[in-house]
């Protein structure tokens, strides 16, 4: 592929070979020196138009640990604030010699826009509700490395599936991969097309626990909620909550996830997330080796 713009563009064998290169990217990090000089040859842009830490310090630190020039954008501190369009702001940035553009926007297929109208590499950090393929990436890589493979394995998304790019992302991630996957959530935060990729939904939590080999669980998105979907926060934590009490009674061990940020109290209590069935350090871990696969696999397509 190009660009990474989303999971929907990427066949198997393409997540293989990032995950393959990951593991040696991993294997680099833990060295006493975690850098390589593969990409001293390239400058990267990391354009934020929406708020981050794990992705935005991730892929920073991915571009560093191989060597890239790195420029950091935020759109709050910019002329964006003065009206520039983001065209004009991103075929600015590129006139400064920049290779690669690594963007998250709160608008679903602004990756795929500027794809179309600017000369450079783009990455997906995250458009909107739409899709985030890293987190994907790194999320499918955190099961492969836990559970020794992502196919066969049975996932359940818990939580807002309806405002989720990390939910939409996942699901094709692991179904190219051969997992099962159900999500689990209020029905008014389900999006009507889940069967259409193939999904089950489970309203029951207890019964998609005791289900599932791994639960994924995703932030309810306050920002994103519209009163209609959400009637109250307690009435989602009573139904949806994941406490230590649910997972003692399943008589099993799951592998508990999220992308963070955590709402701590409301879909994952504290006891939960920091448990030894949570991985969800693992995944911010993993992240900064995924990034640098996709970004050395992608540099290696710029023509020189
Ligand atoms: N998981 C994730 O995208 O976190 P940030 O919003 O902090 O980048």
């Amino acid at each position: 592929v190009e660009h990474l713009l989303g999971i929907k563009y990427l066949k198997p064998n393409d997540i293989d070979v990032i995950f393959k290169t990951a593991d040696h990217f991993k294997e680099v990090i833990n060295r006493p020196i975690k850098k390589v000089p593969s990409l001293r040859d390239i400058t990267i842009a990391n354009l934020f138009f929406e708020n981050s830490t794990r992705t935005k310090l991730s892929f920073e630190l991915a571009e560093k640990r191989l060597s890239a020039d790195v420029i950091n954008f935020s759109a709050g501190q910019s002329s964006v604030k003065k009206g520039e369009t983001l065209i004009d702001t991103v075929n600015n940035i590129l006139s400064m010699k920049v290779d690669i553009v690594v963007m998250r926007h709160g608008n679903v297929g602004a990756g795929v826009f500027l794809s179309k109208h600017v000369n450079a590499k783009i990455i997906n950090a995250g458009d909107g509700t739409h899709e985030h393929p890293t987190q994907a990436l790194l999320d499918s890589y955190s099961i492969r490395e836990k559970l020794g493979t992502v196919k066969g394995k049975k996932i359940v998304i818990v939580g807002d599936v309806l405002h989720s790019r990390v939910a939409l992302s996942n699901i094709f991630a692991l179904k190219l991969q051969g997992a099962t996957v159900k999500v689990c959530g209020p029905t008014t935060l389900i999006p009507k097309y889940i069967s259409s990729l193939g999904v089950e939904v489970e309203t029951n939590l207890k019964k998609a626990l005791e289900w599932c080999d791994v639960a994924n669980v995703l932030r309810v998105q306050h920002e994103r909620m519209d009163i209609k979907y959400f009637p109250s926060t307690r009435e989602y934590t009573q139904l949806f909550g994941i406490n230590q009490e649910i997972l003692d009674n399943l008589g099993k061990k799951i592998v508990i996830m999220h992308p963070g940020p955590i709402n701590r109290g409301v879909e994952i209590t504290s006891d939960v997330a920091d448990s030894s069935e949570s991985i969800i350090l693992n995944q911010v871990e993993n992240g900064v080796a995924v990034r640098m696969a996709v970004i050395y696999l992608l540099a290696q397509q710029i023509k020189r």
